[in-house]
């Protein structure tokens, strides 16, 4: 794939989002749900819970959560990304809604947080604050799960992060519950992901 050309450098707007979906130029885009996800699903599946996708993308996961009988909201800030979601979703389009993550209220209490490309789409500079949104935004004993990219080079997105720093940023809210290598990454994240769970503590 050649890549397009690009006007906006700023990934904390919506605009440079836009541009990439507008031109389908998505290489972050799984088109599917991932192995780990569907394994903790299916871990779950007596017990659904109220899921909301930061930075959804595409969204191929609210199908499958829906699917589940899970309770899911998708968000993005991207109209473009909003728009792609719900033509590929068709009716269950309406679990996705146009909004900025640092401000968007959830119709309901949420119990699970589903991270993938979210963390790293950010400028570091925003990651303290959306860890403290995670943790504003669940419960004690709620959890956010997903995949983290860990890479040494500045230049993003994706932004990696480093064990240390993640750590540091997490536990002051939240207890690692699970972490593991991912048998399914693409190729942009191929040997850098890890499926993690953090469980919210008391604070
Ligand atoms: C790299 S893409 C990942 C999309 C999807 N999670 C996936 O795995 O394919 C990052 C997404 O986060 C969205 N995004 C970035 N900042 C956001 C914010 N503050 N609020 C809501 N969405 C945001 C972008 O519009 C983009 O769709």
């Amino acid at each position: 794939m050649t890549t397009p050309t690009f006007t906006s450098r700023d990934p904390s707007a919506p605009q440079f989002w836009d541009e990439r979906f507008e031109q389908a130029f998505t290489p972050w885009d799984r088109g599917g749900v991932p192995a780990d996800l569907q394994a903790f699903v299916q871990n779950h599946a007596v017990q659904p819970l109220v899921t909301l996708i930061p930075g959804c993308g595409l969204g191929h996961e609210v199908a499958y959560l829906h699917a589940a009988g899970w309770d899911v909201t998708a968000i993005d800030f991207s109209p473009a990304a909003v728009m792609a979601a719900r033509l590929l979703l068709g009716a269950l389009g309406e679990h996705v809604c146009e909004a900025d993550f640092f401000d968007f209220i959830p119709p309901r209490a949420v119990q699970l947080i589903y991270e993938r490309a979210f963390l790293c789409a950010m400028p570091p500079r925003l990651w303290p604050q959306v860890v403290a949104r995670w943790a504003e935004l669940l419960p004690v004993g709620g959890r956010v799960a997903g995949y983290f990219f860990f890479d040494a080079s500045p230049k993003g997105p994706p932004f990696g992060i480093d064990i240390a720093q993640l750590d540091a940023l997490m536990t002051p809210y939240f207890e690692q519950i699970d972490d593991r290598s991912v048998p399914d990454s693409i190729a942009v994240f191929q040997g850098k992901e890890r499926w993690q769970v953090w469980q919210r503590r008391a604070d």
